[in-house]
């Protein structure tokens, strides 16, 4: 097995995620999957990289006044170009072993949301052409993890993938390497954790940061209200708003439920929208195989259950749901045959 940091790796593939990046590296596979988090820092004057990924994400919320934590990607697109392309920068070299004088840069296969307008795309692919890149491929995020959840992408079969992120949810149905159909909407893990957030401060008076939200919808986050009973509880920190204190409240599965449904019904919308439009032959294909779910968000309990029940399809959630995007684009680099899924930069 090569190692993934030799100066001879030529194929990188990266899934930006706004929540977090995947990395595969050709002929080894995932070499790092870390938050999409940056800490800069500032002295005299002068801002320089502090921290990226895991360590990053451990001082989100927490920062002195020199420090600035950022998640660089907001709604699956760039959001600061400038932060973005250090943590590309950063993960490129953790997967390439650093710039060298002796080595070109890599090939690399960086996944794009399939909303993605032209601007976003361009500015994608100057932040990795600027991080070192010798030579840049676009893919689309539900082709990629369409690929990486191992659906029949190049035959004539329709398949339909269902990829939840931190900031969007993409549906695509893919026959022949080719989109037939997809439908993008900025909402994800996120949108829910800002909805846990909201309404623990109008339920609770109690202000919470996103982090604890996320960990809220991570202990008992869910998509269904338990059928009897208020279910899994956990217990909430966070800053009393009139007396100004710390204080502590407990939640329940139920009240999570309440909580997300907003947003869990957005995600069940674009689905039912783009069943919709999908061509007849297609939807006839997608009837008999069902919906694949990928993305971190497919992970919250009931979610499969609920769409299962509002299309009336089989719905299932990939192995390994928040790998396939970069595991997709990795095998472009892998199998020629799946090249016709790659855009040029
Ligand atoms: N067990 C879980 N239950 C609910 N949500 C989860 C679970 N595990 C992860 N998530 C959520 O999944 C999201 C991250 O998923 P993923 O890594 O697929 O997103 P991303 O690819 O970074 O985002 P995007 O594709 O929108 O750019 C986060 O919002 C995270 O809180
Ligand atoms: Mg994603």
């Amino acid at each position: 097995m090569r190692s993934p940091f030799s100066f001879s790796t030529r194929g990188i593939a990266i899934d930006l995620g706004t929540a977090n990046t995947v990395v595969y590296v050709s002929g080894v596979g995932i070499v790092a999957s870390e938050p999409s988090v940056v800490t800069m820092e500032t002295i005299n004057g002068v801002t320089k990289v502090r921290a990226v990924g895991d360590d990053a994400k451990l001082m989100l919320g927490k920062t002195p006044g020199n420090l600035r934590t950022i998640r660089p990607l907001r709604n699956g697109v760039i959001a600061d170009l400038e932060v973005a392309e250090e943590m590309i920068k950063h993960f490129i070299r953790k997967a390439h072993g650093g710039p060298s004088r002796f080595s070109r840069g890599p090939e690399v296969v960086i996944c794009i949301p399939s909303g993605a307008t032209s601007v976003e795309r361009r500015a994608i692919r100057d932040a990795v052409v600027n991080a070192g890149a010798d030579k840049v491929s676009l893919i689309e995020e539900p082709m990629a993890a369409a690929i990486g959840a191992g659906l029949p992408v190049a035959e004539p079969i329709g398949s339909m993938v269902v990829d939840i992120g931190g900031g969007t949810t993409e549906v695509g149905v893919i026959s022949l390497q080719g989109l037939a159909f997809c439908r993008s909407a900025r909402v994800g893990g996120d949108r829910m954790d800002e909805a846990i957030a909201s309404y623990v401060r109008r339920n609770f008076n109690l202000l919470i940061g996103e982090g604890t939200a996320e960990r809220v919808k991570l202990e008992v986050g869910s998509a269904l209200r338990p059928a009897d009973g208020p279910g899994l509880m956990c217990r909430v920190r966070g800053r009393d708003v009139s007396r100004g204190v710390p204080s502590e409240i407990e939640l329940s599965q139920a009240q999570v439920a309440d909580a997300v449904a907003d947003p869990v019904n957005q995600i069940v919308e674009v689905v039912r929208t783009a069943l919709e439009h999908t061509q007849p032959e297609i939807a006839a294909d997608v009837i008999d195989q069902g919906i694949t779910m990928t993305g971190g968000g497919s992970l919250l309990r009931g979610i499969s259950t609920i769409l299962q029940d509002s299309t009336g399809l089989v719905v299932r959630v990939a192995d390994d749901p928040m790998s396939c995007v970069a595991l997709g684009a990795g095998q472009t680099l892998e199998e020629k045959v799946l090249r016709g899924a790659l855009q040029a930069a």
